[in-house]
């Protein structure tokens, strides 16, 4: 059986900045309480030349964190295998892909070797059944979601990202081996901000996630590290 991370670890703080400065006063205000990042498009294509998301990236490994890429890739198989093939020479724990069979079995091939290890988007949570049925679809988003998950397992994916309210049918479905990762979380009382459905860190733990994803409750906070260390203080008082 896969062993669970340690609760500090369990955090993964999204630097969603769109200025690599600001995001590296974060990491700086956070220090030893948070030990994984996450950079998504947002940060990765901004700043300049010599600072942005991706030297930041490199910044935050040398001083020992880890990082999660949360590049959503999709393109046809070839540009999918050689694009995380180089992504997997960089020294990030995890990276997204989104959960097509062919993009998934080509980005597998693309890291094989390496630590770098893929999860699979199945549905943006932004969509809702009118929106599969305008993309073409004739699925649900409930079902589509078991689908993709299904075929993410069936590829060999390490893992998935989903919401808390998803975790336990999937964990029933794929079992303790898939790493489950959650954002949508907001502790106690915090603003839901545009998230629909939101767990609070212990309620996603004990459903089952490996790993949470928090953007605005830590970096919008008036005191950062302290609303960080509250939530690994929970995930810490919490079995799952
Ligand atoms: O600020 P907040 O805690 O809502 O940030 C959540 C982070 O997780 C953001 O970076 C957002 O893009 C990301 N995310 C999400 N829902 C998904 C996938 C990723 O909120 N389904």
């Amino acid at each position: 059986m896969r062993e669970k991370p340690k609760p500090s670890e369990r955090l993964i703080v999204a630097l969603d900045f769109s200025d690599p400065a600001r995001a590296e006063t974060m990491v700086e205000r956070l220090g030893s309480t948070v030990a994984f990042y996450k950079i998504g498009m947002e940060l990765a294509y901004s700043g300049d030349a010599s600072n942005n998301g991706f030297t930041l990236a490199d910044r935050l490994i040398a001083q020992g964190k880890k990082v999660f890429m949360d590049l959503k890739l999709h393109d046809i198989p070839n540009t999918v295998a050689r694009a995380t093939a180089a992504l997997a020479r960089r020294g990030y724990e995890f990276l997204t892909i989104h959960a097509y069979p062919p993009t998934m079995a080509a980005a597998k091939e693309g890291v094989e070797g390496s630590a770098l290890k893929l999860l699979a988007v199945t549905v943006m949570t932004s969509y809702d059944d009118a929106d599969l049925a305008a993309a073409g679809y004739g699925f649900s988003v409930q079902d589509l979601v078991a689908r993709r998950a299904a075929q993410a397992w069936g590829a060999k994916i390490d893992g998935l990202i989903l919401s808390a309210a998803e975790v336990p049918a999937l964990r029933l479905m794929v079992g303790d081996e898939m790493i489950l990762v959650t954002p949508g979380i907001r502790p106690q009382g915090a603003e839901a901000d545009d998230q629909k459905r939101v767990a609070t860190p212990a309620s996603a733990i004990a459903a089952g996630a490996d790993y949470l994803v928090v953007g605005r409750p830590i970096i919008a906070a008036e005191d950062p590290a302290a609303a960080a260390e509250a939530i690994v203080r929970e995930i810490e008082g919490t079995s799952g």
